[in-house]
């Protein structure tokens, strides 16, 4: 039975509306990922977005439960349910139907459409909820329904948010399935299997844990169905489904070893693994060092740790990804048009990982053998900080002995590396998001349009200072919001505006910067007299660095359609920087660009730049967007209005940013360097306008010097002429150092004896000695470069190079050592140079003569 089929036709047959899966990234910093069905709905329950015309909708989400307040990962191949990436069907009322109807609709889905038996079906509902377990009466038994507090029957999205008391559909698989623990409905234990969440949305929590009733009464539903196909299959557990069963039998035939369900977590986890790298990476997410990249990269090396338990010691995991995306492209397209790309960008993160991945697991396996109890927290951060286990990974493997990671002294590492890294963002502005600045919210504010910027005449409408506190009269630093506002604010990647503001001629206050803080337009001012709230000034834009800033955005849509006609249209944007005088642009793509191609893309660049093609600016739905062929990032919603920026044919892009109306006014763009950010992701930095020119001038004055001081026309063959020269030098430098003639020859015993400083490389020397001389100790000290190098050389004597090197360099302050005919070190003392040349005599003597 294809069960999310058939779970949205029998919600569309009820009126509801037919929704699909919305990004795993949800535009909700509160949410790491998209872990419900009723995500998209969020605004639409606490009554910030008007309920759609039709209050009923149905939807098969993608969830992702790896970070955040639903974290599933680390059961994720122990037990039979658990997933990272899993999909929940939902049905949704906004305001329409309630918990009557939501019930009924519930019962006769899986009774009649799903067919199960009433004799397996059970319910719990909340501890107050009379009103569920009357409703719930109707259908089922009432032995058969049971009340449970908020652990198990008050669902909530994340900390704040839409929230209601639930109810939870059980299914009873037999006594077959008895595991020894909570045998009863509505425990966790394996026999009676929860199928289905009724969640009775009433509340919204606030940061403090308060709640507020919600306007409207609503009802969020999620069913996993993962679990629902398995059990329709008779399956003990979802990995034995048809929805996982492939994937395990891929790792089966990659590992060639037969999975076993008692021992083969780790074919579980691979198998679950593989589907959430390949959705996160085909939505646009990457391998990062932190945030939802990171979390990313966890679930990667935790599969990819786990087939190096299966004997699986190089990349593998690709593979898998690779079947995932045949097996589920039918119903998610984008898998299929993007399974190149991303199975190229898992096959290089895993490479990335298995270059420390042995070094790792022997220091794990190290530190393990003199482990009793607590694993130090110590090893566990060196093992995520240099050899990129993350913490949870070296958990994992810790699992089965019953060992725990010092955590306080893990995060107490982690910690002192914060502070180091800190200093870098001081200053950067964002330290004043917990200030007073959501005042800012419910103000009203004016945005200009371009004919009215110049000179505009506005009012202060409200003053915080540089903590974010909000002040009546500032002076110096701080933060100023403006009635009728021409500054536009940083935003995709461009840096906000910066300005003046007057008080008629008289210069007031400088804008160093345009943030936007909840909606609204702020400006980071320095005061030059006390301003005041309310106060009237005149504000203007800096519109000669503005208009640079618009050239560097409208190139970086030029680099954008350029790389994907030079490097093919699986280049998508991974970020973006605008500066007046700079741009960067990352992007997806598996390797370093080729000098060729670096030459290309600047030249078609700057091909485009001199057909001064109009920039075309139009708001548009996003359905004409798309069939406008317009570039967007996965996840713009349906029936949403979009900015799309166009060039002629070339490049055509959903922006909400500042361009210039002509891109010949551009002028220029160089390409000033191309390197990699993380794996799969590429970075480029170019500079073009006023910048392009400085920096075209800059290299070219350069040039000029280098002709001038090397009195030369044709530069490159005079620098071709100097290496030789400069070749030809160092060989004869050599040969003239390494001539050991003038060195000071002692004889002890028959054996010669040089001891000395020198000013050259000291090791052919040392080779020309035990060449030249039968029976020969020889110690040489050379300090050049601020750089000291002992070396010592030994043939036919009764002396250890090893040990007599060693004993010299200690008084250096230096250490080394080596064989016993031929030995080096390192000093660090120059000034003891003398003495050790002293003892390094005293011991040949002592141990010659005896
Ligand atoms: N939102 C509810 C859940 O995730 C249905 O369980």
């Amino acid at each position: 039975m294809d069960v999310r089929s058939k779970y949205l036709e029998f919600f569309a047959s009820k009126g509801h509306q037919i929704y699909s899966s919305m990004p795993l990234v949800p535009d909700d910093p509160t949410l790491l990922f998209t872990n419900a069905g009723m995500v998209q709905f969020k605004d639409i329950f606490t009554g910030k977005v008007p309920a759609p015309s039709t209050p009923r909708a149905t939807s098969s989400q993608l969830c992702i439960r790896a970070g955040g307040k639903h974290n599933d990962l680390e059961n994720v191949g122990y037990t039979a349910r658990h997933h990272t990436l899993f999909e929940m069907l939902g049905n949704f009322s906004f305001g329409d139907y309630f918990k009557k109807q939501a019930i009924a609709y519930a019962w006769e889905f899986v009774t009649e459409v799903l067919g199960f038996s009433k004799d397996v079906l059970y319910v719990t509902v909340h501890e107050s909820d009379d009103e569920a377990f009357e409703l719930w009466s109707a259908h089922i038994d009432p032995s058969r329904i049971k009340r449970l507090g908020d652990k198990d029957n008050f669902w909530q999205m994340g900390d704040t948010g839409p929230c209601g008391p639930c109810s939870e559909i059980f299914v009873d698989q037999g006594e077959e399935y008895f595991n020894g623990d909570e045998d009863y409905f509505g425990g966790d234990g394996d026999r009676f299997l929860e199928i289905w969440n009724l969640v009775f949305m009433q509340y919204e929590r606030s940061e403090d844990g308060a709640l507020t009733p919600l306007p409207k009464p609503s009802i969020d539903t999620g069913m996993g169905l993962e679990r629902v196909v398995a059990l329709l299959e008779g399956k003990r557990s979802n990995f034995d489904s048809s929805i996982f069963m492939p994937l395990i039998k891929k790792v089966e035939e990659l590992c060639g070893k037969p999975y076993v369900y008692e021992s083969g977590a780790s074919y579980r986890v691979i198998a679950d693994h593989a589907r959430s790298v390949a959705f996160l990476l085909a939505q646009g997410v990457h391998f990062d060092k932190e945030g939802r990249g990171y979390v990313l990269r966890r679930i990667l090396r935790r599969a990819v740790r786990h087939g190096y338990l299966l004997g699986l010691k190089r990349a593998f995991l690709f593979e898998v990804v690779e079947k995932v995306c045949e097996m589920m492209g039918d119903v998610y397209p984008y898998l299929l048009e993007k399974k190149s790309l991303i199975s190229s960008q898992c096959k290089n993160e895993e490479q990335r990982f298995f270059e420390t991945l042995e070094t790792g697991m022997s220091l794990f396996k190290k530190e393990l053998e003199n482990t009793s109890k607590i694993f130090s927290g110590e090893i566990a951060f060196k093992l995520y900080d240099t050899y990129g286990f993350p913490l949870d990974l070296t958990q994992d493997m810790l699992k089965d002995s019953g060992i725990e990671v010092d955590i306080s002294e893990f995060e107490s590492c982690m910690q002192k590396q914060r502070e180091l890294a800190k200093a870098s963002w001081k200053g950067s502005g964002d330290e004043i998001n917990g200030g007073e600045l959501g005042k800012v919210a419910t103000l009203p504010q004016e945005s200009l349009s371009r004919s009215e910027v110049l000179n505009a005449k506005s009012k202060i409408a409200i003053l915080f200072n540089a903590e974010g506190i909000e002040v009546a009269s500032l002076e110096g630093e701080g933060y100023a919001m403006l009635e009728k506002n021409p500054f536009y604010a940083q935003g995709g990647g461009a840096v906000g505006d910066s300005g003046w503001l007057y008080d008629g001629e008289k210069l007031i206050a400088e804008v160093k910067d345009t943030r936007n803080f909840f909606g609204k337009e702020v400006c980071k001012v320095v005061a030059l007299t006390p301003l005041k709230t309310h106060q009237e000034i005149e504000a203007k834009v800096d519109l000669l660095r503005q208009i640079e800033i618009r050239k560097h955005h409208s190139a970086t849509h030029l680099l954008h359609a350029i790389l994907r006609e030079v490097l093919g249209e699986e280049v998508t944007q991974a970020g973006s920087l605008v500066e007046e005088n700079r741009l960067r642009f990352d992007f997806s793509y598996p390797k370093a660009l080729s000098s060729e191609e670096i030459v290309e893309i600047e030249k078609r660049v700057n091909a485009l730049i001199t057909q001064t093609l109009k920039a075309e600016i139009v708001e548009m739905s996003i359905e004409e967007a798309k069939a406008k062929g317009a570039m967007a990032l996965f996840g713009e919603k349906y029936g949403d209005r979009v900015r799309v920026v166009s060039f002629g044919e070339h490049s055509c892009e959903l922006c909400g940013g500042l361009h210039i109306q002509d891109i010949g006014m551009i002028g220029n763009f160089f390409i000033l360097k191309e390197s990699g950010v993380s794996s799969g992701v590429r970075r480029i930095e170019a500079v073009c306008g006023k910048a392009g020119y400085e920096y075209a001038l800059k290299t070219l004055t350069t040039l000029q010097e280098a002709k001038e001081m090397l009195k030369a026309q044709d530069l490159l063959a005079s620098i071709s002429k100097l290496q030789e020269q400069n070749k030809e030098l160092k060989e004869k430098i050599k040969k003239l150092s390494s001539n050991s003639s003038d060195l000071s020859v002692e004889e002890i015993r028959g054996v010669k004896v040089i001891i000395s400083e020198v000013q050259c490389e000291s090791k052919e020397m040392i080779d020309n000695l035990k060449n030249k001389y039968d029976k020969v100790v020889a110690l040489l000290i050379s300090n050049t470069d601020g750089k000291i190098t002992l070396s010592a050389g030994v043939k036919n004597a009764p002396l250890k190079a090893g040990a007599w090197v060693k004993e010299i360099a200690q008084i250096l302050g230096g250490n080394g050592g080596g064989r016993d005919d031929f030995a080096t070190a390192g000093g660090k003392d120059a000034s003891k140079i003398a003495e050790a040349l002293q003892k390094a005599r005293l011991y040949v003597s002592q141990n010659i003569i005896g």
